[in-house]
C-alpha cells in the first residue's frame, strides 16, 4: 500500500535553471528589502509577536531577518488547553480524512517553495541546493504520512476469534505530542514531527530550535493557511529550559518526539521518567559517530567524490554526516592527496549564491566548539589540511572544512557537529576489530563502505550494526519512503523517520472484544 506505483516523491525544482535562479535570488533579496519578519507563538491560530529577539543572519551577521518572541507560561497553557480538547475529535476524524489536510500542508509547501528555499539559505544558512531537498523532504513526509494513515488508521482491522464472538485492533493518537525540532533541518524534520504526529491522530505542539524559528513560524502559517484545525497545531518557540522543559513537564503531554542533541535527549528521557502520571514515550533522534570503511578495491574518484559530499555537505551539519573515514594503508596516501585536491575546489561563500558548496555554520557558538576542538586537534593529532572560510568567515560564522588524521580511533569519543573529517589508517584485514572498537562508542546511525567485494561489504555490515548503511555512495540525503532513517544506540530510539513503522510509535492500540 505505502509501495503502490502512485507513490512518488517531490520534485523539487531545477536550481541549474535561470528562471529559477532569478527567482530564487529576488526572493532572497526580498528578505532584506521588505518589513523584516515579526514571528512569535501561534496559538489557536492566533499570532502574538512584536517585542521579541532579533534574529540574524549566521552567513552575515549584520542582517536582521526578523524577530521572534518566546511563548511564555500563558501561551504554553492556552496551547495545551487548545491542543488537549480538541484531540480527540481529531482522532474521531479517522486517517483517510487527516490525510487530506497532510495532502493540503505537502502542496503548500510546494507552492511557497521558492520564499522556503530563500529563507532556509538566510535564516540557516543553507545552500540552496539543500534548500530543495529538504522542501522536497517535508512534502515527502507529509504525503508519505498520510498514505499511512489511509492505510493503518482508517477503522479497525478485523481478527479472528472463536464463532460468537467479534475482534478488531484499531490505532489512536495517544493525546498531544511535543515535538521538539533541530535548527539543521529547520524545515523538514519540523515539519516531518508534526506531520507524523497529527496523521496518526495526535495534536501538537510544536518548539522549534532556538536557531530557526522563522521558518517553522512561516510553516505554521502555512498549514493553517491549507486548512489544518488551528486547534491541532500550536507553535511555541523558545529555549528549552523557558519552553522545552516546561511542555514535557506537563502531565497533558502525551508523547514527546525530538530530534537533537544525545545528551538533550537524555535529559528529557529522565525529566519523562520523573513525571507523576502516564508513563509517555519518547521518539528520539540523535547523533552519530558515522564511518566509513575503504578497501583497496574501491574507486579513488568514487570514493573522494562520496567522501567529499558526506563529510563537507551542509557544511558537515548533518546527523548523518561522515565523521571518521578509515583507509587502507596501501593507498591513503593516494586518498588524502585526493581528498585535499578536492577540499581546494570546495566554494565556501553566501549559501544563497547558487555555486556555494559550504555555507556557514549556525552560530558563534558552534563556531567556537569547532575552533576550539582543531586547535586541540593541532597538538593531539594532526590536521593535514583546512580550507579558508574566506568572506563568510569575516561577516558570519563561517568555518573552513579540515581534514585530520587520528593517531588511534581512541583519540574521538563523540561527535563534532560540523565541517571536520578525521581519517584513520587500517588494515582492511583487521576490519573485524576496527569495526569493533567503533561500534563500542555506542552510536549506530549510518556506515559507509567503499568496496567491490561483496565479503568485504558483508564484513563491515556485520561488524558495525547501525541504521543506515550505504554501499558505494554518499552516505547522506535519506529519501523518505525509499530510505527510512534513523539509528541505534546512542543515535537514537527509533523507529525510522520516513518508513513504514514510524507512525505505530505515536499511537495506542486498542482492541475490541464482543460477544455476539
Ligand atoms: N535525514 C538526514 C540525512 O539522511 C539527516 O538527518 O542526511
Amino acid at each position: 500500500r505505502l509501495y503502490g506505483p502512485d507513490r512518488r516523491n517531490s520534485a523539487g525544482m531545477d536550481i541549474s535553471q535561470n528562471a529559477i535562479r532569478k527567482d530564487l535570488a529576488a526572493a532572497v533579496k526580498s528578505f532584506r528589502d521588505s518589513p523584516a519578519i515579526s514571528a512569535g507563538p501561534i496559538v489557536n491560530g492566533k499570532v502574538d509577536s512584536g517585542g521579541g529577539d532579533m534574529v540574524r543572519v549566521p552567513f552575515d551577521t549584520e542582517i536582521v531577518l526578523g524577530s521572534v518572541k518566546s511563548a511564555d507560561e500563558k501561551h504554553i497553557d492556552q496551547a495545551l488547553k487548545s491542543a488537549a480538547g480538541y484531540q480527540v475529535q481529531w482522532d474521531r476524524l479517522g486517517g483517510a480524512e487527516r490525510a487530506k489536510h497532510l495532502r493540503a500542508m505537502g502542496d503548500i509547501l510546494e507552492e511557497n517553495m521558492t520564499r522556503l528555499i530563500a529563507l532556509m539559505a538566510r535564516e540557516g544558512g543553507k545552500t540552496l541546493g539543500d534548500g530543495v531537498a529538504e522542501v522536497r523532504e517535508a512534502v515527502d513526509f507529509c504525503r508519505y504520512y498520510a498514505k499511512q494513515a489511509e492505510a493503518d488508521f482508517t477503522g479497525p482491522t478485523r481478527l479472528p476469534g472463536p464463532t460468537g464472538e467479534t475482534n478488531q485492533i484499531s490505532l489512536h493518537g495517544r493525546g498531544v505530542f511535543c515535538c521538539i525540532s533541530p535548527w539543521n533541518f529547520p524545515l523538514a524534520i519540523f515539519t516531518g514531527q508534526i506531520a507524523a504526529a497529527l496523521a496518526s491522530g495526535n495534536t501538537v505542539v510544536a518548539k522549534p530550535a532556538e536557531q530557526t524559528p522563522l521558518i517553522a513560524f512561516e510553516a505554521v502559517k502555512l498549514f493553517h493557511k491549507a486548512g489544518l484545525p488551528v486547534e491541532t497545531l500550536h507553535l511555541l518557540p523558545g529555549t528549552g529550559e523557558q519552553v522545552g522543559s516546561v511542555l514535557i513537564k506537563d502531565l497533558r503531554v502525551s508523547g514527546v518526539c525530538f530530534t537533537g542533541g544525545t545528551s538533550t535527549a537524555r535529559i528529557i528521557a529522565k525529566s519523562l521518567a520523573d513525571r507523576d502520571g502516564p508513563i509517555i514515550p519518547l521518539i528520539a533522534e540523535t547523533g552519530g559517530l558515522n564511518g566509513l570503511f575503504v578497501d583497496t578495491t574501491a574507486l579513488r574518484e568514487q570514493v573522494i567524490d562520496d567522501i567529499i559530499v558526506s563529510a563537507f555537505g551542509s557544511a558537515g551539519q548533518r546527523c548523518s554526516a561522515l565523521r571518521v573515514a578509515f583507509l587502507p594503508h596501501d593507498t591513503a596516501d593516494m586518498l588524502v592527496e585526493g581528498l585535499i585536491g578536492a577540499m581546494n575546489e570546495l566554494k565556501i561563500g553566501d549559501p544563497a549564491d547558487p555555486d556555494t558548496d559550504v555555507g556557514p555554520v549556525i552560530d558563534q557558538e558552534s563556531r567556537e566548539m569547532l575552533q576550539e576542538y582543531l586547535a586541540k586537534m593541532e597538538t593531539e593529532a594532526k590536521v593535514l589540511h583546512q580550507i579558508p572560510a574566506g568572506r563568510i568567515g569575516e561577516t558570519g560564522y563561517g568555518f573552513g572544512p579540515a581534514l585530520v588524521e587520528l593517531k588511534s580511533l581512541d583519540q574521538i569519543t563523540e561527535e563534532k557537529f560540523g565541517p571536520i573529517l578525521h581519517i584513520v589508517r587500517y588494515d582492511p584485514d583487521d576490519i573485524d576489530k576496527v569495526g569493533a572498537a567503533l561500534k563500542a562508542k555506542g552510536y549506530g546511525l549510518t556506515l559507509g563502505i567503499h568496496s567491490r567485494l561483496d565479503s568485504f561489504q558483508i564484513e563491515v555490515r556485520d561488524a558495525v550494526p547501525v541504521g543506515n548503511t550505504y554501499v558505494n555512495r554518499s552516505m547522506t540525503g535519506a529519501v523518505v519512503g525509499v530510505q527510512p532513517f534513523g539509528g541505534e544506540g546512542l543515535s537514537g530510539t527509533g523507529p525510522k523517520a520516513g518508513g513504514p513503522h514510524y507512525l505505530h510509535r505515536f499511537a495506542t492500540e486498542r482492541t475490541l472484544t464482543v460477544n455476539i
